[in-house]
């Protein structure tokens, strides 16, 4: 990326944050005719996290009211910032620019940065970035082109409560989607940083494919269309940001896929060439979670010792809109 100050941004921190009340496939089997044999053959989902929806504990708590605390999208994104700006050993005062990708905001006004902001005690800016399921990515090379421009430190996250959008009633897309976040903290370096190379894109006119109205009974697909398209998307996607950053597939350390459906996730590894080996996976455990379930990935590896400073990362994704990007990423200073 050619911006002003020429330098660059380095991942520092990172941390993540689940509701706990979880959705077994066994718990979606009272909902509609299904069973869990067909929702992990199709989707290679078992279970996921929910911060409201039916399958509360307490009968006498309102839909929306969180359970137990983290039931919002803005305290999922707060206790997944402050254990990113806890790693990096930072606070809130240490940050110039919040930037919180969601799809499901808490309100339609304000902007649900505008309170994790204030929980955090961010000292900068804080925007809401909307770009589906592709949104952290989009916000990873928003944030580093922030920090070109002279932003010191970025808390970057990603946080859903997509089961607020979810229409229950509907067995062909209900038993996909969770709640979460995931969070990073991006610091400036000198020279050119992190962020190797990336591709950013949308095709308004495949709006229809998916999509939730304000008034409407919550997320409706075409599943199918969808699976074809974000194979072809995101591996052409991929293929401009490896040649951008001048990277081999064989040089990607960790391939980090947006987290649909672990077909999907398995087709796209394979086009590009990788083997399972090197794919981040967490969808068994999340199920969908938009613009967290990337950074969900990225945590789970990091926090397992699955990355080492040097390491070169492929992160992307696809979403509604239809929205794509990717990033090649050195993890480390
Ligand atoms: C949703 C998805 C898992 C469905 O899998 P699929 O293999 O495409 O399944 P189909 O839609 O072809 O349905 C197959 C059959 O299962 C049935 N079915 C649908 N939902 C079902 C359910 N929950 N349980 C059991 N059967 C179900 C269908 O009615 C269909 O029956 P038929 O063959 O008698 O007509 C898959 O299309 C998908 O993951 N698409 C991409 C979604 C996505 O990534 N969205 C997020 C974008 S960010």
């Amino acid at each position: 990326m050619s911006v002003g100050t020429g330098r660059g941004a380095a991942i520092t921190g990172w941390g993540s944050a689940l509701p706990p009340t979880v959705v077994t496939n066994a718990d979606i089997t009272t909902l509609f005719e299904t069973s869990d044999e067909w929702i992990v053959e199709r989707s290679g989902i078992r279970r996921r996290h929910h911060a409201s929806g039916p399958f509360v504990a307490d009968a006498d708590r309102a839909p929306t009211e969180p359970a137990d605390g983290i039931g919002s999208t803005a305290t999922l994104a707060i206790e997944a910032g402050r254990l990113a700006l806890e790693r990096a050993g930072l606070t809130g005062s240490d940050i110039g620019l919040l930037v919180l990708c969601t799809t499901s905001p808490d309100q339609a006004v304000p902007a649900t940065s505008a309170a994790v902001s204030s929980a955090l005690g961010v000292a900068g800016g804080a925007m809401d970035l909307n770009a589906a399921c592709a949104g952290f990515t989009y916000g990873l090379v928003t944030a580093t082109g922030m920090i070109g421009a002279g932003i010191d430190r970025v808390l970057l996250i990603g946080a859903e409560t997509l089961t607020r959008v979810t229409n229950f009633a509907d067995r062909t897309n209900a038993f996909l989607f969770g709640d979460g976040a995931g969070a990073v903290v991006l610091e400036a370096v000198p020279g050119p940083g992190c962020l190797l190379g990336w591709d950013l894109g949308v095709d308004g006119s495949l709006v229809p494919l998916l999509y939730a109205d304000h008034d409407g009974p919550g997320m409706a697909m075409r599943g199918q269309e969808v699976f074809r398209r974000a194979v072809r998307v995101t591996v052409a996607s991929a293929e401009a940001s490896l040649e951008r950053a001048k990277v081999g597939i064989d040089e990607i350390a960790l391939f980090v896929p947006h987290q649909a459906n672990i077909r999907i996730m398995e087709a796209v590894a394979s086009r590009l060439g990788l083997p399972q080996s090197r794919v981040a996976s967490v969808i068994d455990e999340t199920g969908n979670t938009s613009s967290a379930s990337i950074p969900l990935a990225l945590v789970d590896a990091a926090s397992a010792g699955r990355l080492t400073d040097g390491d070169v990362v492929l992160l992307a994704g696809f979403g509604a809109g239809m929205t794509w990007a990717s990033a090649v990423w050195r993890w480390g200073g």
